[in-house]
């Protein structure tokens, strides 16, 4: 089933998805959400930083719909898993969470929810994030304790931390709760909540590809914690609460390793600041040079590249993209690449020679700032 037949004929929340739910659970559901998925254009391990990025919803995404049990039992079934409900872990995640936040009845009530999505998953595009917010969103639905999307947000950050272990920041959920159609979320953490503003982007004659290295991501081996650790003691050696205030000169001075890891946060900032005003100023096609200075530094500086993340941004720019870098957390996952509308077939088809499996699914695809997650009924 595709996500498209859901928003078909049937109209939104009407066509595939409610009537694989109710073949599979004999009634109709009363909730169903779709979440997007995101591309981080600039500004990696910043958020749990206090620092910048500039994330966009993208238009491939996870659909939830979901009836209330009265049983406290939460059952599920995944349209592109029958039969694995290892995902359901994170809508326990979720329902833990909301509860404990008085968000939804401490007796706990269950849901009989189905999962379809285009999504993939492990290839850096927040496919966990959007599970979580579109249960999010039909659990309190169900409930009738709709939350906003900072709420929302922060729970479905709980639920992921303490689901996988590892301690992620804002980022995904904020993109994808808060994205807007044609632009892309200028998201600053200083402060919790972070503050958000959508800022057009036309791609007039541009284009975006995301490219899928086909590694898994995989943030739960302990590395994302060894960053997070690092910036943060970077933080407390110079005496400031944002790595954002330190002086140059102080962060020069820092031994070596954390010196390295705070310059990426540090120059990755100043990136998104930069990028943020060309954008501002319609000068897009000018902002390739600063994607791929991001690639470098998260490559150097930050250590979190991989070989097959460096072999497509150097396929892409050797075929004169204007700029690429990994998105996400990197150790695996997606490329995102700028590129001349009428280079993009060239720039696409070197990238795919690049990896030399020409007999594999294209692991290019277009991508453009869609809309964020919403309740389709
Ligand atoms: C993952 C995390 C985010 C963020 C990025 C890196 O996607 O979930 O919180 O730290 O990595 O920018």
């Amino acid at each position: 089933m595709s996500i498209s037949s859901v928003a078909g004929p049937g109209g939104p929340g009407g066509g595939g998805l409610v009537d694989a739910f109710t073949a599979r659970y004999g009634r109709a559901p009363e909730a169903v959400w779709r979440a997007p998925g995101r591309v981080n254009l600039i500004g990696d391990h910043t958020d749990y930083a206090g620092g910048l990025a500039l994330p966009f919803a993208i238009d491939r995404a996870v659909l939830v719909a979901g009836a209330a049990r009265d049983d406290g039992a939460l059952v599920g079934w995944s349209v592109q898993r029958p039969g694995d409900d290892a995902w359901l872990v994170y809508a326990e995640g979720v329902r833990r969470a909301a509860t404990r936040r008085g968000l939804l009845p401490a007796d706990g009530r269950g849901a009989d929810l189905l999962v379809d999505s285009d999504l993939p998953v492990g290839a850096g595009l927040s496919s966990s994030a959007a599970l979580t917010v579109a249960v999010a969103g039909v659990l309190l639905q169900l409930a009738g304790r709709p939350a906003g999307p900072e709420e929302t947000a922060a729970l479905c950050q709980e639920a992921e931390n303490v689901t996988v272990g590892v301690p992620t920041g804002l980022l995904d959920q904020t993109a994808l709760l808060q994205s807007r159609t044609g632009h892309v979320l200028a998201v600053d953490f200083r402060h919790t909540p972070p503050t958000v503003d959508p800022i057009p982007c036309p791609l007039n004659g541009l284009q975006l590809l995301a490219v899928d290295t086909r590694v898994a991501h995989e943030v739960a081996d302990g590395t994302y914690a060894e960053r997070r650790r690092a910036v943060e003691a970077a933080a407390t050696e110079l005496g400031v609460q944002n790595l954002r205030d330190a002086e140059p000169a102080a962060v020069a001075a820092l031994p070596p390793a954390l010196r390295r890891r705070a310059q990426h946060v540090v120059n990755e900032n100043e990136r998104v600041t930069a990028v943020v005003a060309l954008l501002r100023a319609g000068r897009t096609a000018e902002i390739g040079p600063l994607l791929t200075a991001s690639h470098a530094s998260l490559r150097d500086d930050f250590e979190v590249s991989c070989p097959e993340l460096d072999l497509a941004v150097d396929a892409a720019l050797r075929a004169g993209a204007l700029g690429a870098r990994m998105t996400g957390a990197g150790f695996g996952g997606t490329v995102v690449v700028l590129v001349r509308e009428d280079e993009a077939s060239r720039v696409i088809a070197a990238v795919e020679a690049a990896f030399d499996d020409a007999s594999m699914p294209s692991r290019t695809t277009r991508v453009e700032p869609g809309e964020g997650a919403r309740a389709l009924r």
